[in-house]
């Protein structure tokens, strides 16, 4: 099943937005990385506790905008494989989504 989820325009170059929506009929939150002219997709899912990534809405990267970053205890993962690099879950990886771009829509398929 094909989802848009929104126009690439609607997230700044770097930049990240969350969405809800039913996958296997529950109710998830994911979220969107726009980096390098590129979109990834991951489940707002902390590896560590489970919790939800963000430190306010839509904000899921570093300063610097160069990883994606969990609010909680600050674990740091690598925006293009969703891989932790530096905190208590290094080693263990975001879940991604399939993401495709179809002319400025950013579609999931799931
Ligand atoms: S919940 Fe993300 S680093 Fe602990």
């Amino acid at each position: 099943m094909t989802h848009i989820l929104c126009k690439t325009s609607d997230i700044e170059d770097p930049g990240s937005k969350s969405f809800e929506l039913k996958i296997n009929r529950k109710l998830q939150s994911i979220f969107v990385v726009h980096k390098d002219a590129e979109f990834f997709a991951y489940y707002n899912q902390c590896p560590h506790t489970g919790a939800n990534l963000e430190w306010q809405e839509d904000q899921f990267l570093d300063l610097d905008k160069a990883l994606i970053q969990c609010a909680t205890h600050d674990a740091l993962f690598m925006i293009d494989s969703g891989e932790c690099i530096a905190g208590p879950c290094a080693g263990d990886s975001l879940q991604a989504l399939p993401l495709s771009i179809n002319g400025d829509n950013v579609t999931l398929d799931i």
